[in-house]
């Protein structure tokens, strides 16, 4: 239908497409409610997407199109705040909350005064800069009067408008909020990064921190944070004349605003309501760590005014932190997906923050030995950002004396193999890739496009025939037959040839693709060329020493080290002469002369190809000694520019940095003679 549209039914189109994802996007996130599918929802913004492919010049930056669109910033900007972000006093009894009410009412005699009170919920402050209703500029609060510049980041939040649900908006507006990651969020992506090795985020509001600090607002958008708003900072035009009525007004503009706002006329009633919540905090999806009151006319917080460091008219009531104490039964260690061995105290059970625990992460070595942590310990345990169990500290006064100290494991507790701890590492790990605990992770990783490339082999069918024991390594692969996969559910003779036949065509890959696929840590893509060109064979790389590794260009300690730890494992040795007695390629294919032609070039791609995917142009571009990074500056060579391209386009004829269509692209490529597989 869009290839007969003139452009001005295309505009017509692509507004009313933006006004109705809006308004989903609205009721899924910020109501909680929404009225279409997700498949519905998806077929909106893809005809959009669609649409200003099409028509370049409709897009706009409130396009929801392009919340996750911004490039990735090269540093640190600050912003200076027209008002100050200021820091609110704490109080932690009663006593200091009555102080506060008498302060107020004394500095407004004969008013009646009416306090708002709100969840302090975890997380960052932030400024949002709205200029006639366009998202222009979003802040964090830095040191109250100078923050940092992160808007592009602040877009990727689903209920940040872009643009404010009002036709009548005024000229300024700067709302200020709390961006936080909920207690899910934060828990799957602590998961994550422990089978990964990397270290892990005390609490939901250094995550939100750390995510919302990141130069590439991608990232941001993967780390599923939220935000709501509780008022205003500078503004010009008309506004509410009391707090309530502000936060009533942001909830009409389209922000998400905290429902559990109340109102009371004296301080005992805010107390109970404080008290309330200090019960109840663990059933709410995200952290609090106290309430907010405030008082509600905003004529009376302009006459009570602010200190230095924070306003007259508000306090903050903090919440006690929630502990416990209990007994380290024993220590017991779990091997993830990577490989990662994790240390994991069992504890008697016991309650804290809502709900009875048992376990408690120890994370690394490091920590149990910084903390002293001994088997038969009486403990003071937390929750981190209220749901990950926590040991803060042994109670050494308590101790017996048959308290016993816990040394790590040397062995697999999976498969007994030695694991090692690299250099610079917290994370000691089983690097034996036939490891029974780490084989799904390393089968699929091992058939994975980056690797061996092998069409079909999903995790339906891996996990299957590890069900059934018919793999134990991932050069058994290489020994199914078709008879094998028609044992399996939901696989036909069509497939099972299909399989066999991708297995088979798997063993003639490049070398590279086979060093990728052995999942040694550290060794992507480019490494793995790297050592392929430069060793040649799979048994020159084995026999390679760590100086000679080190010595190549590009590989550093931490590679070398890995390539050296992993080669030195009888299993791994045993597995690879598994591949090669199956007729897996272990040698480079010569390449010809010029193959190394785009030998420190730097690349930067932009908008859509269409003869490669950006990891193919990617590919080819490193397999011919060149390197692709993601940002535009005046030290790349060049910038392939596809359909659509983005700003790093615009950057690039700022710079003067030599442009390539794709045309040129593949003449350079022709030139350099590289074989396009
Ligand atoms: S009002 C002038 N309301 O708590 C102070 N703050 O030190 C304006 N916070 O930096 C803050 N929830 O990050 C306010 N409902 C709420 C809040 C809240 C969380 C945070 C905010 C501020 C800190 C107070």
């Amino acid at each position: 239908m869009s290839s007969v549209m003139s452009f001005d039914e295309a505009r017509a189109r692509v507004e009313e497409l933006r006004r109705e994802i809006e308004y989903h996007n609205y009721r899924y996130y910020v109501e909680d409610d929404p009225v279409i599918t997700d498949a519905e929802f998806d077929a909106l913004m893809r005809e959009l997407q669609e649409l200003e492919k099409k028509w370049p010049e409709l897009v706009t930056p409130d396009s929801p199109t392009q919340r996750v669109g911004g490039q990735p910033r090269e540093g640190m900007v600050p912003v200076s705040h027209r008002v100050p972000m200021l820091s609110l006093a704490n109080a932690f009894e009663e006593g200091e909350l009555k102080d506060f009410d008498r302060r107020v009412r004394a500095a407004l005699p004969g008013e009646e005064i009416a306090y708002v009170v709100e969840l302090k919920i975890d997380g960052l402050a932030v400024s949002l800069v709205y200029e006639n209703g366009l998202l222009v500029q979003g802040a964090t609060r830095g040191d109250g009067q100078t923050g940092e510049e992160i808007t592009a980041n602040l877009r990727t939040i689903p209920t940040v408008p872009l643009r404010l649900r009002t036709d009548n908006p005024p000229p300024v507006l700067e709302v200020r909020g709390e961006a936080y990651m909920p207690k899910k969020a934060f828990a799957d992506l602590n998961t994550r990064r422990e089978e990964k090795g990397e270290s892990v985020f005390a609490n939901p509001r250094n995550a939100a921190a750390g995510s919302l600090r990141q130069l590439d607002p991608k990232v941001t958008a993967a780390r599923h944070l939220d935000l709501m708003v509780y008022g205003l900072g500078y503004y010009e035009g008309e506004i509410p004349a009391t707090h309530t009525g502000v936060l009533r007004w942001l909830r009409e503009l389209g922000f998400k605003v905290n429902p559990h706002v109340k109102r009371f006329f004296s301080i005992g009633d805010v107390y109970e309501y404080c008290t309330h919540w200090e019960q109840r905090r663990f059933e709410l999806p995200y952290v609090i760590d106290g309430m907010v009151i405030k008082v509600d006319n905003l004529a009376h917080q302009r006459l009570l005014g602010a200190t230095l460091k924070s306003p007259r008219w508000a306090i903050a009531y903090k919440f006690q932190a929630e502990q416990a104490e209990t007994t380290v039964e024993d220590i017991i260690i779990r091997v993830g997906r990577t490989g990662v061995l994790t240390p994991t105290a069992v504890l008697k059970p016991v309650k804290v923050a809502g709900s009875t625990v048992s376990r408690a992460v120890l994370h690394n070595e490091d920590i149990i030995k910084e903390k002293d942590i001994r088997i038969g310990d009486t403990v003071v345990i937390h929750k981190a950002g209220d749901v990950i169990p926590e040991i803060i500290r042994p109670r050494a006064d308590l101790r017996t004396g048959d308290e016993k100290v816990f040394h790590f494991p040397e062995n697999c507790p999976a498969c007994r193999s030695r694991v090692v701890r690299e250099k610079g590492e917290v994370a000691v790990r089983c690097t034996n890739i036939s490891c029974p605990a780490r084989l799904r992770e390393n089968l699929l990783h091992f058939v994975s496009r980056d690797a061996m490339d092998i069409v079909g082999l999903g995790p339906a069918v891996i996990d299957q025939l590890l069900a059934r024991d018919m793999v134990k390594d991932p050069a058994d692969l290489y020994l199914l037959d078709e008879d094998d996969f028609l044992k399996l559910e939901r696989v036909g003779p069509k497939s099972a040839e299909n399989l066999v036949t991708a297995i088979a065509k798997s063993k003639e890959n490049p070398l590279s693709r086979l060093i990728v696929g052995l999942g040694i840590h550290h060794v992507g893509a480019r490494a793995a060329r790297l050592l392929a060109g430069h060793f040649g064979s799979i048994k020159r790389l084995m026999q390679a020493g760590y100086e000679e590794l080190t010595a190549i260009d590009e590989i550093g300690p931490k590679i070398a080290e890995s390539v050296r730890n992993f080669f030195d494992r009888d299993q791994n040795r045993e597995v690879i002469a598994k591949l090669e007695a199956a007729g897996v390629n272990m040698v480079e294919r010569q390449t010809g002369a010029g193959s190394q032609a785009l030998a420190g070039k730097t690349f930067v791609l932009t908008g859509a190809l269409e003869t490669f995917t950006r990891s193919e142009a990617k590919n080819i571009i490193e397999r011919l000694g060149g390197k692709v990074t993601s940002s535009v500056s005046k030290k790349t060579d060049y910038v392939i520019v596809g359909e659509n391209p983005g700003s790093k386009y615009q950057k690039a004829v700022q710079l003067g940095v030599k442009i390539l269509h794709e045309s040129d692209f593949k003449s350079l490529i022709m030139e350099s003679g590289a074989i396009l597989d």
